[in-house]
């Protein structure tokens, strides 16, 4: 939810700005700028839409200069209108200012500074943090305490002080030329180490190609960089001892390599990120008669699952659907009771507190504002309990460098490598992955599972990637073929049943948020009591059926939808019998065990999402209105 970029240096700032908003637009892409300072001044240009718009505006203005800060936005106060395109300055020109979070008492703080004179041209609430730093910066000149060399640092620290709300914020002034300063609460941020020169930014990849050693600010700190190196601050403006480390990020990961679109190389990456998991998670040595140790590696002592009697997990869209078959996975298999919310729904309405409970936060990006909310208030109301009723966290995230990392003290990392599609794919296989090897993990030490059924399931696991290497090659052609036809389909249904009813929800979500068709995922069953008043010829029906405890039920609800003159399309193994008779379009997928079918039988439903979008004309990695990780209420 917005991206924030940084330099300082020896280079030209611009053009090192724009390619890293260019990896953060992900972010957001309501509007962009980016302020330099040149000449004594601030040079801030801004734009409405996306990047190109301010490329386009910048391509006259040749600044040489070496400082400056970027932005791209997701509008939450104010329209995406240039004039609320951050940066916001001061009145006097002087302070810019990006930033990516919201400012909760930004109302009181705008009214108190709007008395004192300061002229306020935009609608957003960051823009009391330009005022508030001039203000601070002008007692400070005045009658400061400071020694001169600290009198901007010492404004801004004093500024942020009087905020609330979680943000991160990138600062510089035309008075002080060569600092750049970088505050985090709540809202990632990261710095750059580079030789004479240092960046800040919201997500690592807007800096990889410049370095790889950087350094992940923590709640609570502020950071002043020139170009003779970077000082860490808390906001007491205590100095802090902070050594960076090294990414092991490449390039290459954030490039596209021949793909027309992320999302596509991300759908085809999907096969190697099981075969990472598979890699971590699972004992490739282990067998029932060698079964001292667990067949799972994932780092979870005995003791973290000691006594759980329940689960919790909180999560938000497509995490929250990895979330639903994590449940299943976890009650079939480890038989723990196992609740899924919203997280946004849980921080307000929490579940009674229960005695030994693990409670699970689901989140790709780490950053999601509403999951973190609710771990940390999970947290904070178990603390002083009596032991059974203290907080045990377990994180399951693709960025371990997260926020979420430095909360909870477990964490599952789900090594899909970097998604920039902002539409979940491959992050969605990795934690199924991650749920597959937790419930196998809980299963064995709870001895819930016999050990040849465990094995079993590995072994239909490690086939997983072959065969979703032949789902793909199979559906490339025959889900294009279906995008041809319902690229201007108004409505879809998607019906599962049992492990398959989270894909259903999946597969309408990916159509609905990249393609802009309204698409509703329901359990087949529940059809017939409302849901069915909705169907007729021209509301198509994508049954997911595997063969399994549910295959008739599926196949006698798509009879039911058939009757209302839907057109069916099947998502299934089987190619023959009453399958081939009631599909009128047929999606193979691969035949393993129902139990593993999720991990196959989402793919078809990503790739129709992908080419209805792609053949609308839509941006598939930058849908409408969305951003890639949602760092606000
Ligand atoms: C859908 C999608 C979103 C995210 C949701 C949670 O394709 O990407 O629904 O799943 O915003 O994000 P994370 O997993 O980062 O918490």
């Amino acid at each position: 939810m917005c991206g924030i970029v940084g330099y300082v240096g020896t280079q030209t700032a611009t053009e090192i700005l724009l390619s890293g908003l260019e990896k953060l637009e992900y972010r957001g892409y309501d509007s962009a700028g980016v302020a330099t300072i040149w000449e004594d001044e601030v040079n801030c240009v801004r734009a409405k839409g996306k990047l190109s718009n301010l490329r386009s505006k910048l391509e006259h203005l040749q600044s040489p200069a070496q400082i400056g800060i970027g932005h791209t936005r997701w509008a939450t106060h104010g329209k995406p209108e240039e004039y609320n395109a951050h940066p916001h300055m001061d009145t006097a020109m002087r302070i810019a200012v990006a930033v990516n979070g919201i400012i909760e008492n930004y109302s009181k703080l705008r009214e108190e500074l709007k008395q004192q004179g300061y002229q306020f041209r935009s609608d957003t609430d960051v823009e009391v943090i330009p005022h508030l730093i001039a203000q601070f910066l002008k007692e400070e000149i005045a009658f400061g305490q400071s020694n001169s060399d600290s009198v901007f640092l010492e404004a801004v620290r004093k500024a942020v002080n009087e905020l609330q709300g979680a943000f991160a914020i990138a600062i510089i002034s035309a008075d002080y030329p060569d600092e750049l300063i970088v505050v985090r609460q709540q809202a990632p941020i990261v710095i750059g180490f580079g030789q004479g020169e240092f960046f800040c930014a919201s997500d690592t990849p807007a800096i990889i190609s410049h370095t790889k050693a950087v350094l992940p600010l923590e709640n609570g700190e502020l950071a002043r960089l020139t170009p003779l190196g970077v000082e860490v601050y808390n906001f007491a403006g205590q100095r802090l001892k902070k050594h960076p480390r090294l990414l092991s990020l490449n390039p290459m990961m954030v490039e596209k390599q021949g793909f027309k679109h992320f999302m596509l190389k991300e759908i085809y990456e999907q096969p190697g990120v099981v075969r990472a998991c598979l890699e971590a998670y699972f004992n490739t040595d282990w067998h029932p008669g060698n079964s001292s140790r667990s067949p799972i590696n994932i780092g979870l002592a005995s003791e973290f699952y000691a006594d759980i009697e329940q689960i919790h997990i909180v999560a938000c869209g497509t995490s929250w659907h990895a979330a639903l078959i994590g449940k299943y996975l976890l009650e079939q298999l480890a038989q723990i009771p196992t609740q899924v919310h919203y997280a946004s729904e849980f921080r307000y309405a929490p579940s009674p507190l229960t005695p030994n409970t693990l409670t699970i936060g689901v989140t790709q990006s780490g950053e999601t504002a509403d999951t973190l909310a609710a771990l940390a208030m999970e947290q904070e109301r178990r603390q002083g309990r009596e032991p059974k009723y203290q907080a045990r966290l377990l994180g399951i995230t693709n960025r371990p460098e997260s926020s979420l990392g430095y909360m909870v003290s477990h964490m599952i990392n789900t090594l899909a490598g970097i998604e920039i599609g902002v539409a979940a794919t491959k992050t969605f296989i990795a934690q199924l992955m991650a749920f597959y090897a937790l419930a196998l993990d809980l299963a064995y030490s709870r001895q819930t599972l016999p050990l040849e059924n465990l094995e079993d399931i590995l072994k239909g696991l490690r086939q997983i990637p072959k065969e979703m290497e032949a789902t793909l090659e199979s559906q490339e052609k025959l889900t294009e073929q279906l995008a041809h036809e319902f690229a201007e389909t108004q409505d879809f249904i998607f019906l599962g049943r049992g492990i398959n009813f989270p894909i259903a929800l999946e597969g309408a979500l990916k159509l609905k948020e990249i393609s802009y068709i309204h698409a509703e995922g329901y359990p087949a069953g529940e059809m017939k009591h409302g849901p069915i008043a909705l169907l007729d010829a021209k509301v198509p029906v994508v049954a997911i059926a595997v063969p399994g405890s549910v295959y008739e039920k599926v196949i006698s609800n798509a009879q039911e939808a058939k009757a209302r003159d839907s057109r069916l399309i099947g998502v299934t193994p089987v190619k023959d019998g009453e399958a081939a008779e009631i599909f009128n379009d047929l999606v193979p997928v691969s035949f393993v065990d129902e139990l593993l079918s999720p991990i196959l039988t989402v793919v078809p439903l990503q790739l129709l999402a992908y080419h209805i979008a792609a053949r609308r004309g839509l941006d598939v990695d930058q849908p409408r209105n969305l951003a890639k990780s949602v760092t606000v209420e």
